[in-house]
C-alpha cells in the first residue's frame, strides 16, 4: 500500500486522497494502520466506509473503526456508509469525530438530498423535497448532462439507471421504465421523460 500511494502521490501535482473499506474482514480491521500508512505517503484525506470488504453491502454500517481512523491520522478524515438523512449525518459526525460525511445510495435518484443534510435534524429544511416543477427541472438537466458528458451512445446506457432511481421516489406508468428502455436517442428519453411530469 505505502508503494503504490507514495507512486500515485509523486506523479501527479494535485492532491491525492484515498477511499477505503474498514479492513478486509470483521477479524481484520485493518483500516487505521492503512490510514497511517497513507498519511505517511502524503495523502491529503481520507474517506472510509463503515464494513469490510467481506462484508460487501450486507448488514449496517459500524463507526467505530472510523473513530479509530480519526484517532490515528491528523489529516481530514470523511465518513461514510448508510448515512441517509440529517440525524444520521450528525450521529455519525458526533460518533467518529470525521470532518465530512459522504453519501452515495441515499442520493441515487434524489441529489437534492445534500441541501437537506446540513439542516437541523426534525425541521421543515431536513424534510426538504423539490415540487414538480424543480424536480423536472433536475432530471432533465441530469439527462442533458449525461448525454454532454458520456456522448449520446453512453450517455442514453447511463440515464436508464438513474431514471430508474428517480422513479424510485416518483409516481409513474407502471410500464415506463420498459418504454424508456426502448428508446434509443437523447430526444426520445427526453420526450417521455418530460411526459412524466
Ligand atoms: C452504484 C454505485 C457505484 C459506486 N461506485 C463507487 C466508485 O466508483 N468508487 C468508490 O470508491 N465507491 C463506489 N461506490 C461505493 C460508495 O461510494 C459508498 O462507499 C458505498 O455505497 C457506501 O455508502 P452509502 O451507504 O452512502 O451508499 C459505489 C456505490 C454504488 C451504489
Amino acid at each position: 500500500v505505502a508503494r503504490i500511494l507514495e507512486a500515485v502521490v509523486g506523479a501527479v501535482t494535485v492532491p491525492v486522497t484515498l477511499k477505503i473499506r474498514t479492513g478486509w474482514d470483521p477479524s481484520h480491521r485493518n483500516a487505521p494502520a492503512i490510514a497511517r500508512i497513507a498519511e505517511e505517503a502524503g495523502v491529503k484525506a481520507i474517506t472510509v466506509h463503515g464494513r469490510t470488504r467481506a462484508c460487501g453491502f450486507s448488514g449496517q454500517a459500524e463507526y467505530r473503526t472510523i473513530r479509530a481512523v480519526k484517532d490515528a491520522v491528523s489529516i481530514p478524515v470523511i465518513a461514510n456508509g448508510d448515512i441517509d438523512s440529517p440525524g444520521k449525518a450528525a450521529a455519525v459526525l458526533a460518533e467518529t469525530g470525521a470532518d465530512a460525511v459522504m453519501v452515495g445510495r441515499a442520493a441515487l435518484g434524489r441529489p437534492w438530498i445534500f441541501r437537506t443534510l446540513l439542516a437541523e435534524p426534525g425541521t421543515a429544511e431536513s424534510g426538504w423535497t423539490p415540487d414538480e416543477r424543480e424536480t423536472r427541472g433536475v432530471i432533465l438537466e441530469h439527462l442533458h448532462d449525461l448525454y454532454g458528458f458520456y456522448g449520446e451512445p453512453q450517455g442514453v446506457r447511463i440515464a436508464r439507471k438513474h431514471l430508474g432511481w428517480y422513479l424510485d421516489h416518483l409516481p409513474h406508468p407502471l410500464d415506463f421504465m420498459r418504454s424508456f428502455h426502448a428508446e434509443t436517442t437523447a430526444a426520445g428519453q427526453l420526450a417521455l421523460a418530460e411526459s412524466l411530469f
